[in-house]
């Protein structure tokens, strides 16, 4: 389905007009979108303009003023945020906010919380610590010791152990080096493969999030103000020129588009 636009029925979560707001702050201005089941859709956007407040909004996190949330064709915007784990949608957060005095098998197994079958437990644990050794190494040490980006496999294999049909993940590659960020994208199409994990990725790095995602939104300011195939996305020279930095002046956080009347 490379090329072709998500079939309406075939999304495991649908967004349609949500809006969200901290105070007075409005974060979210009516968003729109599609995941579509067994798919990775990357959702692009600078600093603030609100991709964190979608994937809040989705895990229950913060309840939305407008609009809906469907997964799986029921809505869940009103649900708090352990029935939603329960029901299939695992949240990594920014910043990876693991508990640092707990061990890292302790933090894995807090990510289990929802569950009691203990076979399928040690069968993920398993799973996890194939995809990231070092955390098998390490599965006796605080979580505080590991490096950021140990602490980012750990959080995303936490996710993985609520055993998710759906995974949110919030800029898995902030504050990693290229060559951890690549390793990281890697992984991340690997359990989108082999487990058959969906996934809704919110990135700035668009180069790794376009290459590893089938689909793409642009967010600016609270509005998705373009989406397309990634394919298609890497080919337009706005998203080349201020997500991709080929042609960048901008300051990182503080890009503008070029022709945005043309897209509203
Ligand atoms: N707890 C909060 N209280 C008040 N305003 C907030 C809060 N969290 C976010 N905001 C505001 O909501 C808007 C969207 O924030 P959000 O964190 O969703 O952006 P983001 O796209 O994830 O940014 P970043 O790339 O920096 O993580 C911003 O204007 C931000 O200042
Ligand atoms: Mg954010």
């Amino acid at each position: 389905m490379k090329d072709a636009e998500p079939r309406v029925g075939d999304n495991i979560l649908e967004l349609a007009n949500v809006e969200a707001s901290y105070g007075p702050v409005q974060a979210l201005r009516g968003v729109t979108l599609a995941v579509p089941k067994g798919k990775i859709v990357t959702v692009l956007g600078a600093n603030g303009a609100g991709k964190s407040t979608i994937l809040k909004t989705i895990s229950g996190i913060i309840d939305p003023s407008k609009g809906q949330i469907r997964f799986e064709g029921g809505e869940i915007q009103r649900r708090d945020p352990s029935w939603i784990v329960r029901h299939g949608i695992g949240h990594v957060p920014e910043g990876r906010e693991v508990f640092p005095l707990l061990t890292v098998d302790e933090n894995l197994r807090m990510g289990a919380y929802t569950r009691s079958d203990a076979a399928g437990i040690a069968s993920d644990l398993d799973m996890v610590y194939a995809y990231f050794p070092i955390l098998k190494e390490r599965f006796r040490q605080e979580a505080g010791l590991l490096s950021g980006g140990q602490q980012q496999m750990l959080a995303i294999s936490r996710a993985l152990l609520s055993r998710p049909k759906l995974m949110l993940m919030d800029e898995p590659s902030l504050g990693l080096s290229p060559l951890l960020t690549q390793e990281i994208f890697r992984i991340i199409g690997r359990i989108n493969k082999e487990q058959g994990t969906t996934i809704l990725l919110v990135e700035q790095n668009a180069n790794m999030a376009l290459e590893v995602a089938d689909y793409g939104y642009v967010l600016e300011v609270g509005r998705i103000v373009m989406e397309d195939t990634c394919k298609r996305l890497l080919e337009k020279e706005d998203v080349q020129e201020f997500y991709l930095g080929m042609k960048s002046q901008g300051v990182r956080g503080q890009r503008r588009w070029k022709k945005k009347k043309q897209w509203r």
